[in-house]
């Protein structure tokens, strides 16, 4: 009957289409249940599926489901031989009826499945990863958010080799088959979308626990690993049971099911997934203990496991109606992230970590071709859309939204969303609707938050009259030009203010919330009967970039008396930024406010040692490149390297002290045993900027003393910039005591490709060659060519030679994995930041790329996007 097929692989058919927000219309059809059968094999599994379909609305549209290399062998229509047709990947089926049970048959083979969407093999297992698109690579189905179904599911696989079966929801029987095989059935008795389906099959083991619940439900918990990684899983553990505590206590969410699991694999394109019960990991956010994991290691594998979990209400109980949405679920999971780990340790610490990641990742995305709105208005391929404008700034806003209608209503907020979307698809204005109407608040003029790419960048200045005790503020706001969006309207930006005391230090009156939302502004302070220096943007409460007018005296000033720990960081990175971008540009400089307020901070005995550390680091390179006109990676490297050689000298005795004080034991995880080794590590770190071959043995003897990989990795990362005997020794032995740990072995590459040194791009290109390296594994790729595009003076170096070996990886990845190879596109998209020659280099390989014959539609985007 069903013969009109068309070839599947047709390499003249456009498939690279943009999907446009606007366009968006409700299914044709819905999939209120499914029932999925899989005969598990690495090289070929079968996956039958019965779906019963419900036509939606009066139309008579045939059925259309998305498949991505699928064949169909059988396609049943009530269980009769039904017509069909494929239609480039999807299958397009005649569904006569308003109902109908739809049974497909595909094969696929998992071991070949080399980019890690759908079902693929990792170290021996067996798993899947679907979001955003990679269901249809499993068998063919409605692949999108808006389509909820009920699944049933029963896998079989060889018991030898694969004992555990896992997949969402309950596990309802199982039993022995013929051959040596077994099998499982589960069911998930909640609706979800197709993108958080899950299974796994391998020979894992478990750290079981359990969870009782707010309203006393005892829920069973695993971790589900390798044997032998079984001892660094306790971590995770701990921070899986916090992560539920504190849902319920701080947004009144409670966990749905009986049993919770997690699966840690070492392939995957992303930190973790949220599917319904069953999260999967990559390693990296699961497995620790101190000998092989840094505290900022366990720091993130909390955040991580934090993160998933949250997702079970934002996101998996409410999901978003279209991929455009995405914000919704993990800006919002994001925000939750970060507030559960404000909450672990330090506030004010987790605060300027969030700010050096929005800095780091979104800001110079906001300022280059690949801009894009929270919400964006088109895509190519949704996968390129995982960003951090989508993610952090995302947070950012739903940070402003709760700052602007306080805890109290915008908790009455996320209650009245997660009540009235329940089991449902929603989007970034219902959700803010939600806060609306909760509050009482008309929140509308927030929403172009939503829709306007780029970072606004907000002036200040203060004048002040003694006579008059009248203080006042002037701001400004411009947000420049972005593609598709020649002209912006102001935004609304809600910023925390204050006046500080220039002679007292004392704050003037109370903290204000200035809603700055026009293109210029005067407010006015009275009774300020002192000279006022301005606190503004205070916790950072707006993702914006500021240009205040205060000098030297005013931000030493600051950075020892400002009320907020926020803003007294942010005084000391403005106090070096203004040094830096002065130095590179070859202006002459005073570091005396600087050095004053360094030795001020460091003797400081209110504040945290973890604290401390954040505020004597000096900005990356990359950042502040990013404030420059144009980016001249030469005369900042060497500006930066010269104040830390300043700084180091003048404060010598001081960092002496520190890097000489007792170090905490390396199984002391407490707040301030992590802030101590950091303290520690920042101090080597200056030390040896002022003499190399004293930095040098320091750091080799902070090596082979230490008992934690905190401070041992602390040591090599200063080690790998200075040229010595013991660089190579360290490197060395290194290697040699972890080889046999992947996660470590990660760390040595990525160490390297961070040195800071003119060879690096040698060592890159030779260690792309070692035998440990593969380009198939994202974590060792992310190592060496992520952290290599991302060593700014290195990468940039002049004759455009790290430019051609970026493009050299992310074409031969692109063969394998496209979602990765289009990670690695936007540093070069940066073209425009440099000068002629630099631009001229970068934008070659761009056309490269741009050229090349059977190119993915992800690498595709993201080069001729960042073509412009
Ligand atoms: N939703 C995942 C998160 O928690 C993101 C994710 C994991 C992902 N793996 C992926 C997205 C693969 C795209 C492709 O943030
Ligand atoms: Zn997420």
């Amino acid at each position: 009957m069903a013969d009109v097929r068309m070839t599947a692989e047709n390499p003249q058919n456009p498939t690279h289409q943009e999907i446009r927000r606007l366009d968006y219309r409700p299914p044709d059809w819905l999939v209120p249940e499914v029932e999925l059968d899989f005969d598990l094999d690495p090289e070929s599994t079968t996956v039958r599926a019965r779906l019963h379909v419900r036509r939606n609305g009066d139309h008579d549209r045939p059925l259309r489901l998305d498949g991505d290399g699928l064949t169909p062998v059988t396609v049943k229509v009530d269980g009769m031989d039904a017509q069909w047709q494929l239609d480039g990947a999807a299958l397009v089926v005649v569904v006569p009826a308003g109902e109908a049970v739809v049974e497909t048959e595909v094969r696929i083979d998992p071991a070949a499945n080399t980019q890690l969407m759908g079902l693929y093999a990792s170290g021996g297992m067996l798993c899947t990863q679907c979001e955003a698109e990679g269901f249809r690579r499993i068998t063919f189905f409605p692949d999108r958010p808006d389509v909820l179904s009920k699944y049933r599911v029963r896998m079989a696989a060889d018991r030898q080799r694969f004992p555990v079966l896992l997949t969402n929801g309950n596990p309802l029987r199982s039993g022995e088959a013929e051959g040596g095989r077994h099998w499982a059935e589960w069911e998930d008795p909640f609706l979800k979308p197709c993108y958080l389906f899950a299974l796994v099959a391998g020979d894992l083991k478990a750290n079981s626990d359990s969870f009782t619940t707010m309203s006393g439900r005892k829920v069973a918990l695993n971790i589900w690993v390798r044997e032998a990684d079984l001892p660094r899983t306790a971590h995770a553990m701990a921070a899986l049971k916090a992560s539920m505590r504190w849902d319920e206590e701080v947004y009144g969410r409670e966990y749905d099911l009986d049993l919770f699991n997690i699966v840690a694999v070492s392939d995957f394109n992303m930190g973790a997934m949220e599917n319904k019960g069953l999260n999967i990991f990559n390693t990296a956010y699961i497995l620790a203990d101190p000998d092989t994991a840094t505290d900022a290691d366990f720091d993130n594998i909390a955040r991580v496991v934090a993160h998933e979990y949250f997702h079970n209400w934002s996101g998996n109980r409410v999901t978003c109606r279209d991929w455009f949405q995405l914000s919704l679920k993990e800006g919002f999971t994001v925000f939750r992230d970060q507030g559960f780990s404000a909450d672990m340790g330090s506030a004010a610490v987790q605060r300027i970590d969030d700010v050096k990641v929005l800095r780091a990742a979104q800001f110079p995305e906001d300022q280059g071709p690949l801009a894009h709105p929270v919400r964006p208005d088109g895509y190519l391929e949704i996968s390129n859309f995982y960003t951090a404008t989508i993610y952090n700034k995302g947070a950012e806003l739903i940070r402003m939204l709760r700052t602007v209608l306080g805890a109290d209503k915008f908790r009455a907020g996320t209650d009245l969303y997660f009540e009235r979307h329940d089991g449902e698809v929603a989007t970034c204005d219902d959700f803010v609707r939600a806060l609306e109407d909760a509050s009482g608040v008309d929140l509308s003029a927030f929403k172009i938050w939503y829709g306007q790419a780029g970072t606004p960048l907000v002036g200040a200045r203060l004048d002040h009259d003694l006579a008059s005790g009248r203080a006042t503020l002037h701001l400004t706001q411009t947000v420049k030009p972005t593609p598709g969006q020649p002209v912006k309207a102001p935004m609304p930006i809600p910023l925390r203010t204050a006046l500080i005391g220039a002679d007292s230090g004392a704050q003037i009156g109370e903290e204000q919330l200035i809603i700055f939302d026009r293109p210029e502004q005067s407010i006015a302070f009275d009774d300020v009967r002192e000279r006022p220096l301005l606190s503004i943007n205070r916790g950072f409460s707006a993702p914006v970039v500021m240009a205040v007018d205060r000098d030297g005296d005013a931000l030493e000033r600051l950075a020892q008396s400002d009320t907020d720990p926020f803003a007294r960081y942010e005084a000391m990175q403005e106090l070096m930024l203004q040094l830096l971008i002065a130095g590179s540009r070859g202006e002459p400089t005073d570091s005396a406010p600087l050095i004053r307020a360094m030795a001020e901070t460091l003797k400081s005995n209110s504040l945290d040692p973890a604290l401390k550390a954040d505020a004597i680091m000096l900005p990356t390179e990359a950042v502040i490149g990013d404030r420059m006109e144009q980016v001249d990676p030469d005369a900042i490297h060497a500006a930066r390297e010269s104040l830390r050689a300043d700084l180091a000298i003048a404060l010598r005795t001081d960092l002496l002290a520190l890097h000489a004080a007792s170090a905490p034991g390396g199984s002391d995880l407490s707040p301030e045993a992590k802030g101590a080794r950091k303290l520690r590590n920042g101090a080597l770190s200056y030390l040896a900027a002022a003499d190399s071959a004293d930095g040098a043995r320091r750091a080799k003897q902070q090596f082979d003393s230490a008992d934690n990989m905190t401070a041992r990795q602390g040591a090599l990362a200063v080690l790998v910039s200075l040229d010595s005997e013991e660089r190579e020794q360290a490197l060395g032995s290194f290697y040699t005591r972890f080889e046999a740990e992947p996660l470590v072995i990660d760390k040595w590459f990525a160490l390297q490709a961070m040195a800071q040194r003119p060879e690096t791009l040698d060592d890159v290109e030779r260690l792309a060659r070692h035998p440990a390296f593969t380009i198939a594994n994202p974590n060792r790729l992310r190592a060496l060519v992520g952290t290599f595009s991302a060593n700014q003076w290195a990468f940039h170096a002049a004759g455009g030679r790290g430019y051609r070996f970026l493009a050299d990886m992310i074409l031969a990845v692109d063969k394998l994995n496209p979602q990765m190879a289009a990670r690695f596109i936007p540093q070069l998209g940066r073209w425009r930041r440099f000068d002629e020659q630099r631009q001229a280099l970068m934008r070659a390989q761009l056309e490269r790329i741009v050229g090349t014959p059977g190119l993915s539609k992800d690498a595709f985007e993201q080069a001729s996007k960042s073509l412009g």
